[in-house]
């Protein structure tokens, strides 16, 4: 691509140039089909603005709050995994890109820095992703580190019983490196004949038996509050609330788990409102646009994650250049704040947007 990149698809293109085919697939790719994966961009699409006008707009704050945490802009990173087969320096680099960035960096179990690693390179409010194995010891021996290590939050996926099948990764017979967290802990040898290895690796160590009261077990272990990442209804977003979790992020994993799963946006309003503002709801996938911020938060949103555009930019230009993807997302979610009427984060009203539905 000539010339530096204008927009958070860019980094996408020059993260094409720059990856081998195998790595850029793994980051890229999502389930089957890949319907979910393309309609959680697309559902953005649907959705339209109502800006207001004649409304001071001279001065606009971004700024807001996540678990108490204060952050520049409702923008954080999402959890994803093996940061350095995009760039050398790995998750060190998106932790420094988010500490420069102000905003808060969800690290992902299966990092290619160790939490330790991360927690040293810089100062930046940090939540740890966790996925819970069978070996029910691991996942707290994960737990405790983190909390020593002043991870602020847990984040508990709980959408990846098994792992989604990803075409992408088994015909390219993708080999993961194995998270550097767990190194010298799960000795696992598994049989990857059949394409890539991720699929036999979680078969064999994730627990699939995870359910509710596991929830209540995690929170018998640590004094840090739990986020459960992976809600699309609004039979689970009260199941969550009523047991009182700190908040949940609505994902479908960016849609590398279950194709035909609805596309995140199209879903947010109905968890916001089952939740009924008891605990605060954060949203993940598709978002490339400040546009998109602006309308998940209109939505109900008190924050968004971004995944892949992270990755993006880190396997472009390294730590820059995730930070200029954050900062892309800011600049575009400011200028959408000035031209609808909204000053503040708080501005952002759910009558500054019109469903596909609503156009019907
Ligand atoms: C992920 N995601 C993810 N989620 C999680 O809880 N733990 C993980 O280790 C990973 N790993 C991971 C790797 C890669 C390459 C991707 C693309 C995604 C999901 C991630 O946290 C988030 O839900 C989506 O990436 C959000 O969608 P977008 O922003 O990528 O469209």
């Amino acid at each position: 691509m000539a010339g530096e990149p204008v927009n958070v698809n860019e980094f996408q293109e020059l993260a094409r140039e720059a990856l081998p085919k195998m790595y850029y697939d793994y980051y890229a790719g999502g389930a089957e089909d890949q319907y979910t994966l393309k309609d959680n961009v697309e559902a953005f699409k649907r959705i339209t603005i109502r800006p207001r006008i004649l409304v001071d707009v001279s001065r606009i704050d971004m700024s807001t709050t996540v678990l108490g945490y204060n952050i520049s802009a409702p923008i954080m990173i999402a959890p994803t995994g093996l940061h350095k087969l995009a760039h050398p320096e790995g998750e060190a680099a998106t932790a420094r890109a988010a500490a420069a960035s102000k905003t808060i960096m969800i690290l992902s179990t299966g990092s290619s820095c160790t939490m330790e690693e991360v927690a040293s390179s810089c100062n930046t409010v940090r939540f740890f992703q966790l996925y819970v194995y069978k070996r029910r010891d691991l996942a707290a021996a994960l737990v405790h580190r983190a909390e020593k290590n002043g991870y602020k939050a847990l984040v508990l996926t709980v959408d990846v019983p098994r792992l989604g099948r990803r075409e992408a990764d088994i015909k390219n017979k993708m080999i993961a490196p194995r998270s550097k967290n767990l190194e010298g802990l799960l000795s696992i040898e598994v049989d990857s004949n059949s394409g890539s290895n991720l699929e036999a690796f979680c078969k064999a160590t994730m627990d699939a038996s995870l359910c509710w009261k596991d929830v209540e077990w995690l929170r018998s272990i640590t004094n840090m509050p739990i986020l459960i990442k992976g809600i699309l209804t609004r039979e689970d977003a009260i199941k969550a609330a009523e047991i009182g979790v700190a908040g949940i992020i609505v994902s479908n994993h960016g849609a590398r788990q279950l194709d035909y799963s609805p596309a995140t946006i199209t879903v947010l309003e109905e968890v916001v409102h089952a939740v009924g503002g008891k605990i605060p709801v954060l949203f993940d996938g598709g978002v490339r646009r400040g546009t998109d911020v602006f309308k998940a938060l209109a939505l109900g949103a008190e924050a968004v994650l971004i995944g892949r555009p992270v990755v993006f930019g880190l396997a472009a230009k390294g730590e820059h250049g995730v930070k200029r993807v954050i900062q892309m997302l800011k600049d575009e979610l400011e200028l959408a704040m000035a031209l609808s009427g909204c000053p503040s984060v708080k501005d952002i009203t759910r009558s500054h947007v019109r469903t596909e539905r609503e156009r019907l």
